[in-house]
């Protein structure tokens, strides 16, 4: 089974996008299996930038297949936006290289409202959302109120869905003191875009079988991180989805055994974006200078990420909950020039010593990380594209990281150049 995996080992902006799209050009099929147009990768291919959110990486590759997977909540309008701004940079979606599952929950309005009111502090906590509708959206899928792409082909059986979807959310709205929902403003909404996006619709679970048994190399493509997980992570403080790399078969609808290779992306040092807890966060100006040199502002809603050093504690954690085969080690350069580096190797909780971070929320904020201190190197990592380039300690840290946290390292990404890597392992040939 020749199919890899890729998901993010930390809170998300690990750098998954230039590994997928290295990636990508092995494979054959490339499917988004979870999360929604709150993710945000750039991809610079022959000096072109495109900024993708809920299309697969693949899409921007002549002859790849590219799918959207039922586990994926799918704004209607952010894709037929996201199709119409890349088609106007010269690439080609149609059917023939975009498929979206029939079913796939829907985002709207009343999700992206219903997001912001949250966000406002006058309902709930505080989480930090993109402000998408994600989590909106994921609760009325378990609820079994959503409208879902399937129903967008046949519009008469529509009002009776959101009649149904309103009773829920005109409730929420009465008890806001905030006007209801026209069902007929939302009719509108929906159907206006039907036929910009049920050309790409398909019975997905279908075509990656066939795709499958054709022998065809099937690469997933995770978003946001394993920290992020709605049930492994530091929830409340997470994504609504299951982001761990076990989700690719549920959400794509191929059997876990078509999952194939694990790898797992992680950064050199810990970010952020949002609230939650973060152990090895760095509030002086050591997190400062990584957060400039790494330039760690979101794509999505150009947010300052939090930064601080590399925890393999959590990272151990992360290997074991997503399954992970390998890491892939990116931005290793940010970390060129500092005296001395710290990595988190465990926690003090209220006195004791732990090698593992607690599921509570209130333990999960009074952790304290314990920390080794290793001697930095004075040399450049950047643009390195084998071991014999890099300095003797750099290559320390990366054998230090390994140990700690149970996993290989398979692949070293050293600059935002594609070329700029160095491989252990071939993922496609674990
Ligand atoms: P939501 O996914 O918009 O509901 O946001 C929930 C949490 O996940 C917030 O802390 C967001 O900042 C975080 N989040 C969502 N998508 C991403 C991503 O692509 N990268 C990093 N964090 C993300």
């Amino acid at each position: 089974m020749a199919n890899v995996v890729v998901v993010g080992a930390q809170w998300g902006d690990e750098g998954k996008g230039k590994i997928v799209d290295w990636l990508s050009e092995q494979a054959d099929v490339v499917v988004r299996f979870q999360g929604g147009h709150n993710a945000g990768h750039t991809l610079v291919i022959g000096g072109t930038v495109y900024k993708l959110s809920l299309l697969p990486s693949g899409v921007v590759r002549p002859g790849k297949l590219s799918v959207i997977g039922n586990g994926v909540v799918l704004d209607p309008h952010a894709l037929a936006g996201e199709v119409e701004r890349l088609t106007g940079q010269g690439v080609s979606i149609t059917r023939e290289n975009l498929r979206v599952a029939e079913n796939a929950t829907l985002i709207l309005s009343v999700h992206r409202e219903l997001d912001a009111l949250r966000e406002s502090g006058s309902a709930g906590t505080k989480i930090g959302t993109t402000k998408r509708g994600i989590g909106p959206a994921y609760e009325d899928k378990v609820g079994r109120r959503a409208i879902r792409l399937m129903d967008l082909a046949d519009l008469s059986s529509l009002p009776e869905k959101i009649e149904r979807m309103l009773t829920h959310h005109n409730a929420l709205r009465r008890g806001f003191g905030l006007d209801e929902f026209s069902a007929d403003a939302i009719y509108e909404e929906l159907a206006s875009v039907a036929p910009k996006v049920l050309p790409y619709m398909d019975a997905v679970w279908r075509l990656l079988d066939d795709q499958r048994r054709a022998g065809k190399r099937i690469l997933f493509e995770g978003a946001q991180g394993a920290l992020l997980d709605v049930d492994h992570g530091t929830y409340p403080f997470v994504t609504s989805s299951n982001t761990v790399a076990g989700q690719a078969a549920t959400g794509s609808g191929l059997g876990p055994g078509g999952v194939g290779y694990v790898l797992g992306i992680a950064k050199a040092y810990t970010t952020r974006v949002g609230e939650g807890p973060f152990p090895t966060e760095l509030f002086d100006e050591v997190g400062e200078l990584i957060g400039q040199k790494g330039k760690e502002f979101g794509v999505v809603t150009g947010r300052k990420r939090r930064c601080g050093w590399f925890d393999a504690t959590l990272v151990r954690q992360t290997v074991s909950t997503s399954g992970i085969d390998g890491i892939a080690l990116t931005k290793l350069d940010i970390l060129d020039g500092f005296e001395t580096i710290k990595i988190g190797v465990g926690y003090k909780l209220d006195g004791e010593t732990i090698d593992y971070f607690p599921a509570s929320q209130g333990a999960q904020a009074r952790v304290e990380p314990i920390y080794e201190e290793i001697e930095g190197w004075s040399g450049s990592t950047a643009g390195a594209r084998s071991w014999a380039d890099l300095p003797a300690q750099a290559i320390k840290y990366v054998r230090r990281i390994e140990e700690l946290i149970g996993a290989p390292v398979a692949v070293l990404s050293t600059s935002p150049e594609r070329d700029d890597t160095i491989l252990m392992k071939n993922p496609f040939e674990g």
